[in-house]
């Protein structure tokens, strides 16, 4: 099969390429800028006691604890989970980019190595996706924390890196149509789901920090554990 020759693409391909899915992206903009403004306009909370810890210092940690999965208990124990979150993130990344570069520059992907490149986070975001979808359906404690929106967005961006695998060799203009009705339906659809959570996490992670570091909890100590005859007596 022959590259896409861009000039060829259909009317329906190059409104969504070209305009619709512009479109979405200031109007994802302008829903985030919004929802920002509205936070700002709520008093931050306040803390009544004296301060046991550095603000900045956990501040900083609280920002960093995503990078070091020591640092957290369920991610130390679950290494291959924290694996699949890096990779499935990685795969999110790469159909951004993906959807945002190629209508500027479509001879990258003419690049074998990019085009592979891109495949495999394709690939990993599909499987990935279907593993999280499955384990919210059939793990009951996972089933119980889920909202449809969760279901949702795990079916859609599942659906998304698939339609991503086909439409990167960009030899397939009914699969980058359907790649790119997808992007753009998520800028549409972002501001009013859980994938919002980039765009707060600077906040949340922010006032966890600062609320941990009152505590003196943030960062995490090592505490050494003492001997029970030790803790005796030392009351
Ligand atoms: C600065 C950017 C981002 C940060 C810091 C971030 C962080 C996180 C964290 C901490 C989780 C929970 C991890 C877990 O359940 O194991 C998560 C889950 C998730 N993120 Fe992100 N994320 C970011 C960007 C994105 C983007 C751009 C997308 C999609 C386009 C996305 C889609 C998701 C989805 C669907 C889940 C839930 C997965 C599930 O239900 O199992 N994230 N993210």
């Amino acid at each position: 099969m022959d590259y896409i020759v861009w000039e060829n693409l259909g009317p329906g391909t190059k409104l969504v390429m070209n305009q619709l899915h512009y479109g979405g992206l200031l109007f994802m903009i302008l829903a985030y800028c919004y929802k920002i403004y509205q936070f700002f306009q709520k008093p931050a909370p306040a803390e009544g006691t004296e301060a046991r810890g550095s603000h900045n210092k956990a501040i900083f940690y609280a920002y960093l604890t995503l990078a070091m999965p020591w640092e957290i208990e369920s991610q130390k124990n679950h290494w291959f989970r924290y694996l699949e979150f890096v990779f499935f993130h990685l795969s999110m990344a790469m159909g951004i980019a993906f959807a945002f570069v190629v209508p500027i520059v479509p001879d990258v992907m003419k690049n074998p190595a990019v085009c592979i490149f891109a495949r495999i986070f394709f690939g990993f975001g599909f499987l990935i996706g279907i593993s999280r979808l499955f384990r919210r359906i059939f793990f009951a404690e996972m089933r119980k924390i889920s909202t449809p929106d969760d279901f949702f967005c795990l079916i859609l961006l599942s659906l998304w890196m698939f339609s991503g695998w086909f439409a990167a060799p960009l030899k397939d203009p009914t699969w980058l149509l359907i790649y790119y009705c997808m992007a753009t339906f998520f800028l549409f659809y972002v501001p009013f789901s859980k994938i919002s959570h980039y765009a707060y996490y600077p906040f949340i992670r922010y006032y966890v920090g600062k609320h941990f570091g009152h505590r003196g909890t943030f960062p995490k100590k090592k505490v050494a554990v003492m001997h029970k005859k030790e803790q005796w007596e030392r009351h």
